[in-house]
């Protein structure tokens, strides 16, 4: 990989500035001053040093987020905040993308990443990965809605996939899916004559949400990582 390009991917610098770090010798290739701005490195090997510090290429980022109401699962819009501008800088990498989508109005966990083949594993109908979430609807329930949900809900040209719901208490409930069709859980509800008044997913895989704050991010622990399958 061409030096100016590894050092603006791994210091998020533009290429210019890139250049100029390397026109003013402050870039080390292997303990030598490098003069050459064309020179090619070979990232896993080479040892690149910029101001007494030894850089680390990575190529790949997992993250997670608390997606806080209100704002969209997209990466640009002319009128909505999106979620991508609630990762910080040293987090932005090159190609960064949204891993599935929650509504503008559905709160929680959302994955993140520049790995094209894991968003294709995670978003891949066939995997069948679970996700769960935290439900508060308004109405009353049909009574034998465990087992509706149990059985497969029919809705619009597609029955669900059998889930779990849980219920917590007055008008909350968990309900776990293991598809992701547009307003899945809404619509779901609806057919269990509810309406949802507040959606947050908690789960995705054995992958909590834990702790996190709203609109905080994370990177993920390869520990993490699997937990997605599960
Ligand atoms: N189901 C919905 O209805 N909305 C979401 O955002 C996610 C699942």
């Amino acid at each position: 990989m061409r030096l100016d390009k590894y050092l603006a991917d791994v210091l998020k610098i533009s290429r210019q500035n890139a250049k100029k770090l390397i026109k003013d010798k402050e870039v080390l290739v292997n303990d030598n001053i490098v003069s050459n701005i064309n020179i090619i490195i070979d990232e896993k090997k080479d040892c690149v040093i910029v101001n007494n510090q030894m850089l680390q290429y990575q190529k790949y980022i997992y993250l997670m987020m608390n997606k806080p109401k209100g704002y969209l699962s997209a990466t640009f819009d002319n009128s909505n905040p999106t979620i991508i501008e609630l990762v910080p800088q040293q987090f932005n990498f090159k190609d960064l993308s949204i891993v599935g989508r929650l509504d503008k109005d559905t709160a929680g966990l959302i994955l993140l990443s520049n790995d094209g083949a894991f968003i294709h594993n995670i978003t891949s109908p066939k995997k069948h990965i679970s996700k769960k979430y935290y439900v508060e609807y308004s109405g009353v329930l049909l009574s034998d809605a465990v087992s509706y949900v149990e059985n497969g809900i029919e809705i619009d040209d597609y029955k669900t996939l059998p889930g779990k719901l849980e219920l917590i208490g007055s008008n909350k409930a968990y309900i776990t899916i293991y598809e992701g069709k547009f307003h899945q859980v809404k619509k779901m509800f609806e057919k269990l004559n509810t309406k949802v008044e507040y959606l947050k997913r908690v789960q995705i895989g054995s992958l909590q949400l834990g702790d996190l704050k709203i609109g905080e991010v994370k990177e993920l622990t390869l520990d993490e990582l699997e937990k997605i399958k599960e």
